[in-house]
């Protein structure tokens, strides 16, 4: 489904099924802000690939097991939106930043456990 000229948020939109769904959001007409937690340069590459569509395109440094790291990343989000669209309205949220534990249950720690809630949970 097309769907041109709105603005999506992408959490984890530098790499693997993130980077997949930025590319196709743009293939579709729309401008995207997408996150990041440790490689900036993988990100960058994407928001050129972006661009290379003809879409706006921005990526920020969001760790979304920190919540204390919101209110920052949504006062960036805002101050971009009015500059670039106009309004601090956007369209669409997706939730896919995350992490991939391969252990059994036996294995995994406590700690390992705190991360995944943080991140999948508590963060989203
Ligand atoms: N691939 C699968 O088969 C599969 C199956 C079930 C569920 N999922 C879920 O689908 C999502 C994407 O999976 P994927 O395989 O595409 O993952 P991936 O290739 O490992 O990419 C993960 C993305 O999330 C970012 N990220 C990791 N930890 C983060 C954190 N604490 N805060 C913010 N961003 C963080 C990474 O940024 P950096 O590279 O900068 O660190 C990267 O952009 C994940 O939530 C995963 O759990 C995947």
């Amino acid at each position: 489904m097309a769907t041109t000229n709105k603005t999506a948020i992408v959490t984890g939109g530098s790499r693997g099924l993130g980077r997949d769904m930025v590319l196709n959001l743009a293939k579709n007409g729309n401008n995207i802000i997408f996150t990041y937690n440790s490689n900036k340069t993988e990100a960058d590459k994407v928001v050129s690939e972006v661009l290379a569509l003809g879409q706006k395109a921005i990526a920020y440094q969001l760790d979304v097991s920190n919540i204390k790291g919101f209110d920052t990343f949504s006062n960036q989000v805002s101050e971009y939106l009015l500059e670039h669209e106009g309004s601090t309205n956007f369209d669409f949220l997706v939730n896919n930043a995350g992490v991939g534990i391969y252990g059994s249950v036996t294995d995994t720690s406590e700690e390992t456990i705190d991360t995944l809630m943080n991140i999948h949970f508590k963060g989203v």
